[in-house]
């Protein structure tokens, strides 16, 4: 039986978009740890910033080409539990795509430095507000994880169906 794929455009979007935001994770709980002033911290810091608003980006072009290409219908043979479960982490991993960078954002643009994007100095809006800059960095945080545990329950199911092998589930999501 001929199994019904995502897009050529959405499994690459899918996959460059995993990559990136797996490694964001990664960048932001290491250069928390990075000496304050120190230039490699502000390195670290200005590639995150960069890279999470254009992660927002990415996200915005595959909400749009998704609403434009509707995913195929996962196979009856998945029970209807799973179903929900996969549509409602899907659905929660999307909103996700946004909370996390608009949070990054809001809470850099009280930090009292000017946020750039891949060295363009974006417009400054906010101004110095410690409090306001540490509210959104804990809801950045919160959100971090969040998103994290979705991932996790996202990968969980997709070895469940790997392991059960007959609704190939994975190649759905690969290229032909
Ligand atoms: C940061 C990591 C990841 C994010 C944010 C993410 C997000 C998503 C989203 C939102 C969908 C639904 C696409 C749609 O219906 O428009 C999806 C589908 C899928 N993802 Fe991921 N994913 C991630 C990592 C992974 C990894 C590591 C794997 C492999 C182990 C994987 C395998 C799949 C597969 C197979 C599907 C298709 C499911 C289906 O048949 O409907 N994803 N992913
Ligand atoms: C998908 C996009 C993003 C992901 C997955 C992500 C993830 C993270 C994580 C895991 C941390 C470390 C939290 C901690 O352990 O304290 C962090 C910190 C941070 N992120 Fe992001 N982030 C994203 C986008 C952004 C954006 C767009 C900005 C700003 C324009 C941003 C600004 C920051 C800042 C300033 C910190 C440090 C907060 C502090 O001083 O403790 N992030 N991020």
């Amino acid at each position: 039986m001929e199994i019904e794929r995502y897009s050529t455009t959405a499994i690459i979007i899918h996959w460059i978009m995993a990559l990136l935001i797996i490694a964001m994770i990664g960048l932001g709980i290491y250069m928390v740890d990075l000496p304050k002033g120190s230039d490699e911290r502000s390195w670290f810091f200005a590639l995150h910033k960069s890279l999470g608003l254009t992660l927002a980006l990415l996200a915005f072009f595959r909400l749009s080409w998704r609403l434009i290409r509707k995913p195929p219908a996962l196979p009856s043979i998945v029970s209807a539990t799973h179903q929900k479960l996969a549509k409602a982490t899907h659905h929660l991993l999307y909103l996700m795509m946004f909370i996390q960078p608009v949070t990054g954002y809001i809470s850099s643009s009280f930090s009292g430095y000017k946020t750039r994007f891949w060295g363009v100095p974006l417009p400054h809006w906010g101004w110095k507000n410690p409090d306001l800059n540490e509210l959104f960095t804990e809801i950045h945080e919160i959100s971090a994880i969040c998103l994290s545990v979705l991932i996790l329950l996202h990968i969980a199911g997709v070895f469940y169906h790997l392991h059960r092998k007959e609704t190939e589930i994975f190649k759905r999501m690969w290229f032909k």
